[in-house]
């Protein structure tokens, strides 16, 4: 299917991507997805297909820019507070790290936190195991549990979890790849599975001043606008496609009326891009939209979180209020 503006009143040939289409590695619903994002109108491809083994490296070197203060914000909150943050978890629980990729972070608390039982969850089970092969010998006193779960809809965890004194751990701002609607579903299905003794640590971005969200999404050298674009190389293994990046460029603002940073990937020139079973014709300055980042205010996501059946009992934030970690439990009555 192309979605092709009148050939007639078109002065400059388009051009076609010379990369050649090649073969998809993804799966057939991973490609249907993806086929699907960029076949809408206006067209969009999920952000977990950033992470590649470069996309992976690349959102690491994002964290150690000047500009982009959330993961070292947070790990300062961690740092001031997580003792106090102990006192409402508890020593002893079984802590489930939601996305837990490397485990660095949960790691780091081990020693505050002391929780009996580490259940890091990911999509990737090949990533968690290594991880966890090598906090095994660090912390051999706590059980170990990985698993490999998709949580994108309702999920359950196999008996060996535990149902007691369950604290989930969300940190890194993640919630902002929701939408509010979706956060609040995702939500739902974590405080399904978190009984009344248990509890959630998650960590959200907040609102500040525009230039300081703009600057942290789109730094002077280019390493986000590198994770940006390396989607598209990522797009070309998944599913066949020909995307040639040098016809692509970063964008990235916060859109105040949606209280998000948008992430998109513009087209510098009219071409068609193919891929296994589609293809589109992209006209210049065409955007597909491939990130939302959603800010929060300290109020705004506390009634988020009892919207989802949570009350929040504990707030961490830094002395400029720029990213915040919120305790909550299951809320009664
Ligand atoms: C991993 C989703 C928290 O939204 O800030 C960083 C991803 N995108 N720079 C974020 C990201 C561009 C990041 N999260």
């Amino acid at each position: 299917m192309t979605l092709s503006r009148s050939a007639a009143i078109r002065v400059v040939a388009p051009k076609v991507s010379n990369e050649p289409v090649g073969k998809a590695h993804g799966d057939s619903s991973t490609i249907a997805e993806i086929s699907a994002g960029l076949l809408a109108p206006q067209a969009s491809v999920s952000p977990k297909y950033f992470y590649d083994s470069l996309g992976s490296k690349l959102f690491e070197a994002i964290t150690e820019l000047p500009e982009y203060y959330p993961t070292r914000t947070e790990a300062s909150i961690f740092a001031q507070h997580a003792a106090d943050m102990a006192t409402h978890t508890g020593p002893g629980m079984t802590l489930l790290d939601l996305g837990a990729g490397n485990c660095a972070k949960a790691a780091s608390l081990f020693p505050l936190l002391q929780p009996a039982h580490y259940v890091p969850i990911d999509i990737s089970r090949d990533f968690l195991n290594g991880a966890v092969e090598r906090l095994r010998d660090r912390f051999p006193q706590i059980e170990m549990t990985p698993l490999a779960l998709d949580l994108s809809g309702p999920f359950a965890l196999p008996p060996e979890v535990g149902a007691e004194r369950r604290q989930f751990f969300y940190p890194g701002s993640s919630i902002g790849n929701f939408t509010p609607h979706e956060a609040i579903r995702f939500l739902r299905h974590v405080r399904e599975n978190t009984g009344s003794d248990g509890g959630l640590l998650i960590g959200v971005d907040l609102v500040k001043d525009h230039a300081v969200l703009n600057a942290a999404y789109d730094d002077p050298i280019g390493v986000t606008g590198a994770f940006n674009l390396n989607m598209l190389r990522h797009l070309n293994h998944l599913a066949g496609a020909n995307f040639d990046v040098t016809l692509w460029c970063h964008v990235a603002f916060f859109n105040a009326e949606e209280s998000r940073i948008e992430m998109h990937v513009e087209a510098l020139a009219a071409h068609t891009v193919r891929w296994s079973g589609g293809e589109r014709e992209f006209s210049r300055g065409e955007r597909i939209h491939t990130e939302n980042s959603y800010k929060y205010t300290i109020e705004g996501f506390k009634a988020l979180l009892s919207e989802a059946g949570f009350r929040v009992d504990g707030v961490w934030t830094d002395a400029a209020q720029w990213f915040a970690v919120m305790h909550a439990r299951v809320a009664t009555e």
